[in-house]
């Protein structure tokens, strides 16, 4: 979907994460891990929260996404410049995302810009493996940098 917002990212802050609808649906930042999370700034005014996270062997063009929108800014086809930006900024190659199946406004919105569900060979793996739970889904992209 064209977006007509302007979209950039900028640095993470705190306060407006903590102000966020749902933001209890990512992972909050930690120290460590902050510098990966950014405030999506839409036309110079703040309208949410990206961050990665980076596997924890290996995989250094790869990240779990982490996404937030304030209410207003749902439904605005802002997803997608904002994951091109996140992948260009931390030159990945491959951007996941592990959805709850009853999330189903994300999971659509991500299969909307291109994400895929991985095949149920590879879901039943992680699940052995403990990596996803049984109400979660992974999805992947690949872009190309
Ligand atoms: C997930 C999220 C980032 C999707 O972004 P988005 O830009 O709204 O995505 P879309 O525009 O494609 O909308 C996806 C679905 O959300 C719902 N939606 C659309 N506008 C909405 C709005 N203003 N408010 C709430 N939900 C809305 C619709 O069901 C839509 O699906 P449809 O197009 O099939 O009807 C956003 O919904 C969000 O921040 N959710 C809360 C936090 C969260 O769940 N994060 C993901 C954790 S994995």
């Amino acid at each position: 979907m064209f977006s007509p917002y302007s979209i950039h990212l900028g640095e993470f802050d705190e306060s407006f994460f903590g102000s966020l609808e749902e933001a209890s649906e990512i992972v909050e930042p930690t120290i460590a891990t902050q510098s990966n999370y950014h405030t999506v700034f839409a036309d110079n005014e703040k309208a949410g929260i990206v961050g990665i996270l980076k596997p924890m062997t290996g995989g250094v063009d790869s990240g779990f996404v982490q996404i937030v929108l304030s209410p207003y800014y749902r439904g605005r086809g802002l997803l997608s410049k904002i994951y091109e930006l996140l992948a260009e900024t931390h030159k990945l190659k491959t951007l996941y995302a592990t959805i709850k199946k009853s999330n189903g406004a994300s999971i659509r919105a991500h299969e909307k810009i291109g994400f895929k569900i991985l095949p149920e060979g590879k879901l039943k793996f992680l699940r052995d493996k403990k990596l996803i739970s049984d109400d979660e889904v992974r999805l992947e992209k690949t872009y190309q940098f």
